[in-house]
């Protein structure tokens, strides 16, 4: 029987990374931000000097990811984010970064139990069977503002109205592209986080995924 999978799925700074990484905390699941997997591709382009929309630049630094860099904190930037929503419309791109992404799956890390992977297109091509499936979203504005305190935070200087456009024109894209579009999947459940804290968010989302885990947690149950 495959690992316990939980899919997170939703738009830019909806909060589907920090719910997924307590999810996980939570299950004693591993966690993946998939996310990383594209703008440590967009990193590998721009510090060579590449084209993000060029295949062969974007197929060359997918290729060549250094996992290490995950918590590089130049990930973070606007610059990347779009550079990386750019490559991540190349099915060449997609089909090179889909191999991790399904093996950490089948073999969660640290032979964790289960995994939470939170990204665009985990519950509708990633991992289509996923025990549950959820989508987060909330209005621009408010995700525009938790954005723009995060890079604030990182000591990126933005207004909140260029976050905002930014956000904006990266879901458009996300959910244009022909492959993998931003979309919840039919049998995912819906959290609108615009009105909730994150305690509250993580709650709701416990609320909705705990049930359709049920099954596979009685048959093994952790303590
Ligand atoms: O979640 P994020 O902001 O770190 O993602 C950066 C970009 O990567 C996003 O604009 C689209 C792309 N992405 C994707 O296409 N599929 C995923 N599963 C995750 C991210």
């Amino acid at each position: 029987m495959r690992p316990c999978v939980i899919a997170v799925d939703g738009t830019a700074a909806s909060g589907k990374g920090t719910l997924a990484r307590r999810l996980a905390a939570h299950f004693g699941f591993a966690h993946l931000d998939s996310g990383v997997l594209y703008r440590l591709t967009a990193l590998g382009v721009l510090e060579a000097g590449g084209d993000p929309g060029s295949e062969a630049d974007a197929l060359a630094a997918a290729r060549a990811i250094d996992h290490a860099r995950a918590g590089d904190p130049r990930l973070r930037s606007d610059r990347v984010g779009a550079a990386a929503s750019r490559l991540a419309a190349i099915a060449a791109v997609r089909a090179a970064l889909l191999r991790y992404q399904r093996d950490f799956i089948a073999h969660p890390p640290g032979a964790a139990p289960g995994s939470v992977v939170d990204g665009r297109d985990i519950g509708t091509v990633i991992c289509p069977d996923a025990d549950a499936k959820l989508f987060v979203d909330a209005t621009p504005e408010v995700r525009a503002h938790r954005r723009w305190q995060e890079l604030a935070g990182l000591g990126i200087a933005r207004t909140e109205q260029q976050v905002l456009d930014e956000l904006v024109n990266r879901d458009a894209a996300d959910r244009a592209r022909t492959v993998a579009p931003l979309r919840q999947a039919p049998d995912a459940a819906l959290l609108d986080t615009t009105n909730l804290g994150i305690d509250a968010a993580f709650a709701a989302a416990l609320a909705l995924v705990k049930p359709r885990l049920a099954a596979k947690l009685e048959a093994k149950p952790r303590g």
